[in-house]
């Protein structure tokens, strides 16, 4: 028997913004590349989309557009996910990643230039960063929702800290 590769791919997802067929193909592509967690960076919206995400490891928190905040939280229990609040700080294969919308840019930067964190994800922008600062990766999926321009997510390796963009047009269901 061959054994199960173990996974080091964390998918990136935000900005859904209630885009059932976009995130249809983002949980399609996660589950084929086997990530072992799904970080989402807020902007669901809508709390009905949560239930699609069923079967991914999900770890999510607030954007500023996330206003039924009780019935997210309910949602999310519903899947055995976790929604965390406006921040989540979590530790994996030994980096340290902080989770945040992006609402304030400031807060963002801060976090970046802070040194603690070896990885900080943020959304919000719809606009696909990653740069690093100091130490300090900084990744922004893009929207999966896409608005007007491209809808992306991104896969993150552990091992190598390396970040692969795609673009959910490329994604079959
Ligand atoms: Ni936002």
């Amino acid at each position: 028997m061959v054994n199960q590769e173990l996974s080091m791919l964390i998918g990136l997802i935000s900005d859904t913004h209630d885009h059932v067929s976009n995130i249809n193909k983002a949980v399609s592509l996660f589950r084929t590349k086997n990530t072992e967690l799904v970080l989402h960076a807020g902007d669901y919206c809508s709390p009905f989309t949560i239930p699609l995400f069923k079967g991914l490891e999900l770890k999510g928190i607030f954007g500023n557009n996330d206003g039924d905040k009780y019935l997210l939280i309910s949602k999310f229990r519903e899947i055995g996910a976790e929604i965390a609040g406006d921040f989540l700080n979590l530790q994996i294969h030994g980096l340290k990643i902080a989770l945040y919308h992006g609402t304030y840019a400031e807060i963002t930067a801060s976090l970046c230039e802070s040194g603690r964190y070896d990885v900080v994800i943020t959304g919000h922008t719809h606009e696909m960063v990653q740069e690093h600062i100091g130490e300090t990766l900084w990744i922004n999926p893009g929207t999966a929702n896409g608005f007007d321009g491209k809808a992306t997510v991104a896969l993150f390796d552990t091992e190598t800290r390396s970040v692969e963009f795609v673009d959910l047009e490329d994604v079959d269901v």
